[in-house]
């Protein structure tokens, strides 16, 4: 039987009874696999790699060694986050890495978008090699695998971070619990193994995350702003019922002429977006009500540094994508 091919008698997690079977029955084979080794993982605080952590945690305590690496584009509270869920309330043995500096000084005047991307996934590795190295005893790479990964990476469509994505040198066997799962039963097992609702549910979130959103060459006061007003937007927009799919800001490198204290204020604009999607494939904006979208251009305004204009971008994708770069 291929290891990597989800059995077709396999019941689909949809209860926190089927969850925690699944937890139970992982938690046995990740101890037959692992004995008494040690598990190194990148936490990175998305939904696949924190279930894999505290499923983990559960299986093997502190053999399990977790790394999460700030790379200075994580929105706002994410960093704390990780630590407070993981280190603090389930003991992970955590290592936190404030490459902050680091990756914003190579990413310092870089405007093209492809290469922003390439700068950030590169630096990653670097980083995460960099700690492994310092480890002793580490035998095994945990993932967060999941099946749609498995799927696309088979049918070409893409090549997934998590699928023979790992450079060479790492020669670590891995440990892959959620491999077979679909995204709905990742969180159906998160939700049971205790993590919090905002990490379990939470919105998809590019991997070199902010940095696509600060549009253009990336400076620390932009960067900044992005953080800010994504967090008024996330939270306003949050209390919309049913929440979009996925809404963000994203603020590009152009100043505009407006006036403050009776002076001219030359400020960034930031941009508004909100979009329900299936498969990310083709999505709608979303309509956002007047009130919210004015509650959202007061705050922004108020509270952000920088910002004299607020935009909304209702494009639909095809032909806009969902992020700008
Ligand atoms: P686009 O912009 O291509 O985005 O319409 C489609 C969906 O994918 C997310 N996205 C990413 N997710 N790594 C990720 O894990 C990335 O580099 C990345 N780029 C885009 C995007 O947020 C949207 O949900």
């Amino acid at each position: 039987m291929d290891p990597n091919v989800r059995p077709e008698t396999m019941e689909r997690i949809t209860t926190p009874e089927l969850a925690q079977a699944f937890i139970d029955e992982q938690i046995a084979a990740v101890k037959e696999q692992v004995g008494d080794k040690k598990v190194l993982l990148a936490l990175s605080g998305g939904v696949d790699s924190s279930v894999v952590a505290a499923l983990l945690i559960k299986a093997i305590g502190d053999q399990l060694v977790c790394v999460h690496v700030n790379h200075g584009l994580l929105r706002k509270d994410e960093p704390e986050q990780v630590i407070r869920v993981f280190k603090d309330e389930l003991g992970a043995n955590l290592i936190y890495v404030d490459a902050v500096d680091r990756f914003l000084d190579k990413l310092a005047g870089v405007d093209d978008p492809e290469t922003k991307r390439k700068i950030i996934g590169g630096e990653f590795i670097d980083v995460f090699a960099e700690e492994a190295a310092k480890l002793e005893g580490i035998e095994f790479l945990g993932q967060g695998t999941i099946y749609p990964d498995i799927l696309e990476s088979k049918d070409g469509i893409k090549a997934h971070h998590n699928v023979g994505g790992m450079p060479e040198e790492f020669d670590f066997e891995l440990v892959e619990p959620v491999k077979l799962l679909y995204k709905d039963e990742v969180r159906v097992v998160g939700k049971q193994l205790g993590l919090p609702d905002n990490m379990v549910y939470r919105q998809p979130f590019p991997g070199p995350g902010l940095g696509v959103r600060c549009v253009g060459a990336i400076t620390r006061d932009r960067l900044e702003a992005v953080r800010e007003a994504d967090a008024i937007v996330r939270e306003e927009i949050g209390k919309m019922d049913p929440a979009p799919w996925q809404y963000f800001v994203a603020i590009p490198d152009i100043k505009s002429t407006g006036i403050k204290d009776g002076k001219r204020y030359m400020g960034w604009a930031a941009v508004i977006r909100a979009i329900h999607t299936v498969d990310a494939v083709t999505a709608e904006s979303v309509e956002i009500p007047w009130d919210v979208l004015c509650t959202m251009r007061d705050r922004i305004i108020a509270e952000v540094p920088g910002i004299n204009r607020v935009l909304w971008d209702f494009s639909d994708k095809p032909v806009a994508t969902i992020e700008w770069e």
